[in-house]
This record gives C-alpha cells, sequence and structure tokens, in this order.
C-alpha cells in the first residue's frame, strides 16, 4: 500500500487525464454512480456537505445540483484545482461550493459543522482509515451521515470473473497508455482487491463507532454504496477531539 505522499504524486500525476479515463474505464458508468451516491447521501437545499477526497470535483458537483452546500476536500491540489471550472460551467451562481486542500486523517473543520460527508473512491487510498473515520464523526452533526462510494467486490461469479479479466488485464493497459502513469492503473485494481469487501466495510464502520451501517451494490456489487450514521451520542460528539 502506497503511503500518502505517493498517493498525493500519484495522482498529481495523473490529474489532467483523470477524468477522462474515469469515464471510459467506467464505461460510461461514472456518472450514474456519482448520482446514485448524491440521493443516498440525503444531500438537499439548506443542508451543508463534506465532500472528502473530492479529486476533480465529480463527486461534489452531483450533491451541489441536488441543492446542497458542498466543501470538497483533498490533499492532491493538482487535482482539486481542475474542479472551479467545471462548477463555473454549471452556472456557479446556482451551486453553493467551495474547496479546501487537506488530508482526510486531518480535516481542519469544526466539530459538527456538516449534516453529511461523503468520500467517493478515495477511502481505498487512505493509510489509516480509523483515523479518517474518526474525523468524519467529529465534524458531522448527530445523526449525520456517511456515505461512501467504492468499488468492491461483484456479487456473481461469473460478473467477478469478467470484472477480473477486465480490470486485471485490460484497464492497467488502456489506462497506462492514456495516462502515461501504467503504475497508477496497476495500484488501481490491486487496491480493489485489498479493501474490505461489502460486509468487511460494514463491519469496520460499526466498529469506528457509526450506528445503521448498510450498502446497496451497483452494477452487480463492482461498485458498493455504504451509508452509516454518526449516533447521538458519538465519541467524536462527546470528546470533541
Ligand atoms: C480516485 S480519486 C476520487 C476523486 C473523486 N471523489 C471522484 O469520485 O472522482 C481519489 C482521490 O482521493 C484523494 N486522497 C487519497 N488519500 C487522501 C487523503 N488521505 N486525504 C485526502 N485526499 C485523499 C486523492 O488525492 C484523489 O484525488
Amino acid at each position: 500500500m502506497p503511503q500518502g505522499k505517493q498517493v498525493q504524486a500519484m495522482f498529481s500525476g495523473i490529474a489532467g487525464k483523470y477524468d477522462l479515463l474515469n469515464h471510459l474505464l467506467s464505461l460510461g458508468m461514472d456518472s450514474h454512480w456519482w448520482r446514485r451516491m448524491a440521493r443516498c447521501s440525503g444531500a438537499a437545499p439548506g443542508q451543508r456537505f463534506l465532500d472528502v477526497a473530492a479529486g476533480t470535483g465529480d463527486s461534489s458537483l452531483a450533491l451541489a445540483r441536488r441543492g446542497a452546500e458542498v466543501v470538497s476536500t483533498d490533499f492532491t491540489l493538482e487535482m482539486l484545482k481542475l474542479g472551479p471550472d467545471k462548477f463555473r460551467a454549471q452556472g456557479r451562481d446556482r451551486l453553493v461550493w467551495a474547496s479546501v486542500g487537506a488530508d482526510a486523517q486531518r480535516l481542519p473543520f469544526r466539530d459538527a459543522s456538516f449534516d453529511g460527508v461523503t468520500i467517493c473512491y478515495g477511502i481505498r487510498n487512505v493509510e489509516d482509515r480509523p483515523r479518517a473515520y474518526r474525523e468524519f464523526l467529529r465534524v458531522l452533526k448527530p445523526q449525520g451521515r456517511l456515505t461512501i462510494l467504492e468499488f468492491s467486490r461483484p456479487s456473481h461469479r461469473w460478473l467477478r470473473f469478467l470484472y477480473d479479466t477486465y480490470s486485471l488485464r485490460l484497464l492497467p493497459r488502456i489506462g497506462g497508455w492514456i495516462s502515461g502513469s501504467p503504475e497508477a492503473y496497476s495500484y488501481l485494481p490491486a487496491s480493489i482487491r485489498s479493501f474490505p469487501d461489502q460486509p468487511a466495510l460494514a463491519a469496520e464502520l460499526a466498529a469506528a463507532g457509526f450506528g445503521d451501517p448498510s450498502w446497496t451494490n451497483l452494477t452487480g456489487g463492482i461498485v458498493a454504496l455504504h451509508s452509516a450514521r454518526k449516533p447521538e451520542a458519538a465519541p467524536g460528539a462527546i470528546m470533541g477531539a
């Protein structure tokens, strides 16, 4: 597993090609998955959302389109700086949004300051997940919801076989060729395979102190949408750490 600095360097290197490759390698499913994430998150007018590891801003845009005020945060500034143009092109006057460079493990926000926290394809890259979960709990208001969109484990054997063939053989070649960074696109399938599957991630969230962890498989479980709530009296709320 690469360390934080290596992850930053990897995303800095592919930032300019990230959106194109996302779209291409997901066979156009990326927008659908973000829309489902935004709907599941409960984002709505009058709510304040933090999108962690927001990258080039598409996950944040999906939340802002539902009327929520969104703060995007990421520790790779080369990714984050591609967001503003996207928001501008969407008519920024209608969307309330800001971006802040930050590490998911040390969020520069006040306790209980967000109605929802989201992280899309980001938690897999975080070195110390329990530490990030503590931060998510801290910045969430009581009963606030954490939504995680992440690559996961397809539920059917035949789909797993097809997906393995695609992601282990084809995806690294196409990704490496277009981005000029073969390591980044070999890292992607490897990191997905070493990441907890759906039940294990739900258990991890429960162990971290979240309530009601649940998940929904998208596209047969290639991607999973995890949801959990900060309890009324969560550890972060008590300690205010
Ligand atoms: C695959 S991109 C996802 C971007 C965006 N959420 C999306 O859906 O397209 C993963 C992002 O996570 C960020 N990231 C990884 N580890 C991080 C950390 N510890 N703190 C903040 N951002 C992190 C990377 O910089 C990268 O921009």
